[in-house]
């Protein structure tokens, strides 16, 4: 008897001890998990909606908030105008998420957003979060998206489209797709004001259409700036009404035996306000000294002779130079500098001043100095690449735009940078030997090497404005042979545009660019499947 209770309080005791463990056991592992969910999701560890760029403060709770066809989108700013702004902004989120989901996504403004709506804000929101930032807090009753800047609201919308079923980005109805988002807290903010990306329509022309299609797949990245690489010895792309000639017999060129092409000023413009629309300021280029043959193939007065110089259609850099001495040449960039001015609403116009390995030196240092004051007198804010800040006529009031590594004299006048690393940032570069298009003077550059890169790397970070990425086209001419060389490695440069450099890493990176292949697929984009990524 006396065994047997022994016994059974020595099991009462050990089972009660294994409560007390299980107990305090689930504790633990409770707080744990609320301190998870209260924190911000360390460095290194993979956030899972897959957002690129990386925001920088994000937590995930539990839950979920689904779209269904009585979801609307409520809009109120701090002005008639602003809601009428957040309205347009509304609507451009309707636009994207009509087509898949099927569903109506009224937009509404008022400041009283109902149960299951997605609200767009500029109210009461705050100012540390500066013209880009956001914040965006998804409960399982209510998106809200809230921003101090109509801009900012911009970005945080293509946050909420990264956080839907890559579906979402389809052009025709999917059915049965649950059209959930995890609930999270974001805020979220830029490291740099400039990502770019610069298109080179001049060695091949591409369409507005094509222009658009680009700007709306670099806008999803939360990039602002698209570059317009508008002359060179193979084309010149932009009317210039006062000196016709440019684009009836400059822009009838590009590389090999295509027609070329160009731009009216009216589909300029148009191209202009679809890119502002989406809070994309374009900077148009006009290559000078150097780069100049399509100019000088349209008007013999630009040239010693006087005799036109035959129209260029190869790949060769170097050869072609504006005569820097002569007064007609002046004439003639300020028509064009003026005229371009009129039709750009942004504050920078690019003058090229790379490789014009035909200009004596002293006649480059007088040469850059002109344009500067030509560009500046139009009220914009003239952009050079390299080496561009070490004629004695640029000062601080203009940019360098950095691609190759000699910055010492941007450095002594205080000139702000845009960083664009050849071996790193050039999307024309081919990813591998065997890869068919692009070029590979700067290297090859598969996804993980384009990644894996800091402006810091170039230039003292007071010194930087922001990255850009460059995707010239001497191999390319159609939107498909654009997208493989711009995607998968696009995304990567926007993210290092944005996302502090202490957020990132490769390893990281690599597994939410993964799931975006689904993403690309949706969207049409033809993408190269880099063996580097195990997709
Ligand atoms: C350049 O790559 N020539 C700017």
């Amino acid at each position: 008897m006396i065994r047997i209770k022994k016994k059974k309080i020595a099991l009462l005791t050990l089972a009660s001890l294994l409560v007390i463990v299980l107990l305090v056991a689930g504790i633990v592992i409770l707080k744990g998990r609320n301190n998870a969910s209260e924190g911000i999701v360390p460095t290194g560890q993979v956030l899972t909606p897959n957002i690129i760029p990386r925001p920088v403060e994000f937590t995930e709770n539990s839950g979920y908030f689904k779209l269904t066809r009585k979801t609307f989108i409520y809009v109120n700013g701090n002005s008639d105008s602003e809601t009428e702004e957040i309205k347009r902004i509304g609507t451009y989120l309707a636009d994207i998420l009509m087509p898949s989901t099927g569903y109506p996504f009224k937009v509404i403004p008022s400041s009283a957003p109902k149960k299951g709506s997605i609200y767009l804000t500029t109210k009461n929101s705050d100012p540390s979060l500066g013209s880009e930032g956001y914040k965006l807090e998804v409960t399982t009753d209510k998106i809200t998206l809230s921003a101090y800047t109509t801009e900012g609201l911009f970005r945080g919308i293509q946050t909420i489209r990264q956080m839907l079923p890559a579906e979402i980005e389809k052009a025709e109805v999917v059915k049965d797709i649950p059209w959930v988002m995890a609930c999270v807290n974001i805020k979220d903010y830029p490291s740099y004001s400039w990502r770019g990306m610069m298109l080179d329509v001049a060695r091949h022309f591409f369409s507005v259409e094509d222009v658009k299609r680009t700007i709306d797949l670099m806008a999803q990245y939360k990039m602002n700036r698209f570059h317009m690489h508008l002359t060179d010895d193979q084309g010149w792309r932009i009317e210039i009404k006062s000196w016709p000639d440019l684009t009836k017999i400059g822009g009838s060129t590009e590389v090999g035996t295509g027609d070329g092409g160009f731009y009216t000023q009216e589909e300029y413009t148009d191209i202009v306000n679809y890119a502002k629309e989406r809070y994309i300021m374009v900077i148009p280029e006009i290559d000078m000294p150097g780069h100049s043959n399509a100019a000088l193939a349209s008007y013999g007065e630009l040239n010693p002779d006087g005799k036109r110089v035959k129209p260029y259609t190869k790949i060769n850099v170097g050869f072609s130079s504006f005569m820097c001495r002569e007064e007609i040449t002046y004439t003639f960039i300020s028509d064009v500098i003026r005229e371009l001015a009129a039709i750009t609403p942004g504050e920078y116009i690019h003058v090229g001043g790379d490789e014009a390995a035909q200009t004596p030196p002293e006649d480059y240092d007088y040469f850059i100095g002109r344009i500067n004051e030509i560009v500046l007198n139009n009220g914009k804010k003239p952009i050079g690449w390299n080496p561009f800040d070490t004629s004695s006529g640029t000062t601080s009031e203009a940019y360098l735009q950095y691609w190759n590594s000699e910055i010492t004299a941007a450095l002594d006048k205080n000139m702000k940078m845009i960083i664009s690393p050849p071996g790193k940032a050039y999307l024309d570069m081919k990813y591998n030997m065997s890869f068919k298009l692009g070029l590979n003077w700067a290297g090859y550059i598969p996804t993980d090497f384009a990644y894996q890169w800091d402006p810091t790397n170039y230039a003292p970070k007071e010194s930087i404005l922001g990255i850009e990425c460059a995707l010239w086209s001497e191999t390319i001419d159609t939107m498909d042979e654009l997208e493989t060389l711009a995607f998968p490695r696009l995304p990567g440069h926007a993210e290092i545009g944005w996302t502090p450099k202490e957020l990132r890493s490769w390893e990281e990176y690599r597994q939410r660019l993964i799931p975006h292949a689904k993403r690309m697929e949706c969207q049409g984009i033809d993408y190269y499947r880099d063996p580097n990524v195990d997709w």
